[in-house]
């Protein structure tokens, strides 16, 4: 399908053309004056300096002949050159007639078809899943939804941060309180138990309390990087350990994240980065690729025309340790077997960027990975409470997931029974919809690189720049066509009959390009600004316009047809959010 304003500059390069000059110069673009006109071309000051005439008078050529064309209701040349341009009413219902039968209204072209792994969520097993892994599953879940939208392959990696010194804190502290498990017993050679021996609630409390004392006690900070050591080596009890703590832990974080509407198609984590880590660095040696600096081995990755210093990437330090970009770099060597990507995108706190950079350069420098395989970060801001500082809850510690949806679905909760419409049950199901939308809203409507402050009262209103606002359109929406009695799908969307309805379906017109522009930038923000701005126009169309009392039966049909399809427009944007809409509020 071809985009409006693709066909508005076909018709008036055509017009350039006819008047004998480049048309190229007949290019459309929305107007910026929707006082004066819906659209615009600029085209006659380049096209004046080529034939040396004053642009308005080549203007005033090319809107004569545009004057009873079957696309423009009005093309008016305005000093000093401008064109300014109107649709004609039923030349625009066809065009959204078009789009409301095809399958992808808001892609105009093809499908892109490369492959994405998409590296996101990125939690750390057995510590609580708090919010701030939040952005990073929400804004990633919808960048997924948009690339996928566009026709790309994505995989999806939660990449766990499941190996490490955080791992052998638990173990030991579990030593210290449990020494008689079978897991710390060298001479047991039996089967472990299948049950894990603590819960997710405990396991939530060991870690802190043993990365706390690992601070203070010397000698348990040692036991502590023991059996870290134990662990990377396979040793046999810490390792069903660690399994047991996996299970738990992923166990847990599947039913969060499923809470928010957020899923992994790949679960992978450090620990599976381990194997590749030996024969990617034999690998860097024999070519000569890494660098001895101060009995670490780095590939220096800093060029020419720096900005700022980039170090070097550190791969082992002088103890033989790796690190975090080892981990990184050799889970691109196993990305790039296993899926061969185009692409891998990767979504983390901006304060990670410079980490990036690092790993990103080492890998193209060693070629791990081709010159045409693009390595993306996308660095996000923090979430911070109502005093600028990162968000904490009331006691001052650092807000766990669930309580966050759990308090803001209360307060939804509290205002939809305040309503009176739903029963309590529905209410409650209703409510937990609503603060997804609320939440993830709020989120992503910022661009993401910028801090935003958490506000529950303006996140969860049902009017203003909202999710639950998006969420009341829908469900407005839904309401009036469930008192239809008919098939809009046999309907047609008929020519605007007021400024209202011609609002609105230039608004949908504009679909493909706004979300094109969200493609392109990787950036939600632009999913959510387009559809605020089309649950306005439907709005205002709804409140200007009788649409099921509308006698005239043609004009009902074309308002139905119309309603049907902002509907879906509307819904496609919140399903690309990572939202959906209830049916009643
Ligand atoms: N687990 C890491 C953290 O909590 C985020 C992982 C991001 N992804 C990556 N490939 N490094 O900071």
């Amino acid at each position: 399908m071809e985009k409006l304003i693709d066909k508005l500059t076909a018709a008036v390069s055509e017009a350039f053309a006819q008047a004998g000059y480049d048309p190229a110069c007949g290019k459309v673009t929305v107007s910026n004056r929707p006082d004066l006109c819906e659209f615009q071309c600029n085209g006659a000051m380049p096209a004046a300096k080529a034939a040396h005439k004053a642009p308005i008078v080549i203007a005033g050529e090319v809107a004569a002949r545009l004057q009873d064309s079957a696309v423009f209701s009005s093309a008016e040349a305005v000093n000093p050159g401008f064109l300014n341009l109107r649709l004609r009413e039923d030349y625009l219902a066809a065009h959204v007639e078009e789009m409301r039968r095809s399958e992808r209204p808001g892609v105009a072209g093809n499908a892109e078809e490369r492959t994405v792994v998409l590296d996101y969520g990125g939690p750390n097993v057995a510590k609580p899943l708090h919010i701030g892994h939040l952005r990073s599953a929400i804004i990633g879940e919808s960048i997924k939804r948009i690339y996928r939208y566009f026709g790309n392959t994505v995989i999806g990696d939660i990449h766990l941060g499941d190996w490490g010194l955080q791992m052998g804190l638990i173990i030991a502290e579990l030593r210290e309180r449990q020494p008689d498990l079978p897991y710390f017993d060298d001479d047991f050679t039996g089967e472990y138990p299948v049950e894990a021996p603590f819960t997710i609630s405990e396991l939530e409390e060991i870690y802190p309390t043993a990365s706390a004392k690992s601070k203070t006690d010397e000698v348990f900070a040692k036991k502590a990087h023991e059996a870290t050591c134990f662990l990377q080596n396979h040793k046999r009890g810490y390792y069903a350990l660690w399994q047991h703590i996996m299970a738990v832990s992923v166990a847990d974080l599947k039913r969060n994240y499923e809470n928010l509407n957020v899923s992994f198609d790949v679960w992978k984590g450090e620990s599976d980065a381990e194997a590749y880590i030996p024969p990617m660095l034999e690998k860097l040696e024999a070519r000569g690729i890494l660098q001895e600096s101060e009995g670490a081995r780095v590939i220096p990755v800093a060029e020419e025309g720096d900005k700022k210093e980039i170090p070097p990437c550190i791969l082992v330090k002088s103890d033989g340790a790796t690190l975090y970009a080892t981990t990184d770099l050799a889970t691109i060597v196993q990305r790039m077997e296993d899926y061969h990507p185009d692409k891998i995108l990767y979504l983390t706190d901006k304060r990670q960027s410079l980490h990036f950079e690092q790993v990103f350069r080492a890998a193209k420098k060693s070629g791990i990975v081709p010159e045409s395989t693009q390595l993306q970060h996308i660095g996000f801001g923090t979430m911070n409470g109502k005093d600028g500082k990162p968000f904490k809850t009331r006691s001052g510690g650092v807000m766990r997931l669930e309580t966050l949806i759990a308090d803001i679905t209360d307060y939804v909760e509290k205002k939809i029974l305040e309503n009176q419409t739903l029963s309590p049950e529905e209410a409650r199901q209703t409510a937990r919809i609503i603060a997804v939308a609320a939440l993830k809203y709020g989120d992503l409507s910022n661009l993401a690189a910028k801090d935003y402050i958490f506000d529950l009262e303006r996140f969860s209103a049902f009017e203003g720049n909202t999710g639950p606002y998006l969420l009341y359109t829908i469900v407005r929406i839904k309401s009036i066509l469930s008192r239809y009695d008919g098939d809009p799908a046999e309907l047609s969307i008929a020519a605007a009959d007021s400024t209202e309805a011609k609002a609105l379906q230039l608004e949908l017109a504009q679909m493909p390009d706004q979300l094109a522009m969200a493609y392109r930038d990787s950036a939600p923000n632009t999913v959510c600004a387009y559809a605020y701005e089309l649950a306005g126009a439907v709005n205002k169309f709804y409140h200007e316009t009788r649409i099921l009392t509308e006698p005239d039966p043609v004009r009902r049909q074309g308002y139905v047809a119309l309603i049907t399809f902002a509907k879906r427009a509307l819904e496609e944007c919140i399903d690309l959010l990572g939202f959906s809409a209830p049916e009643r509020m």
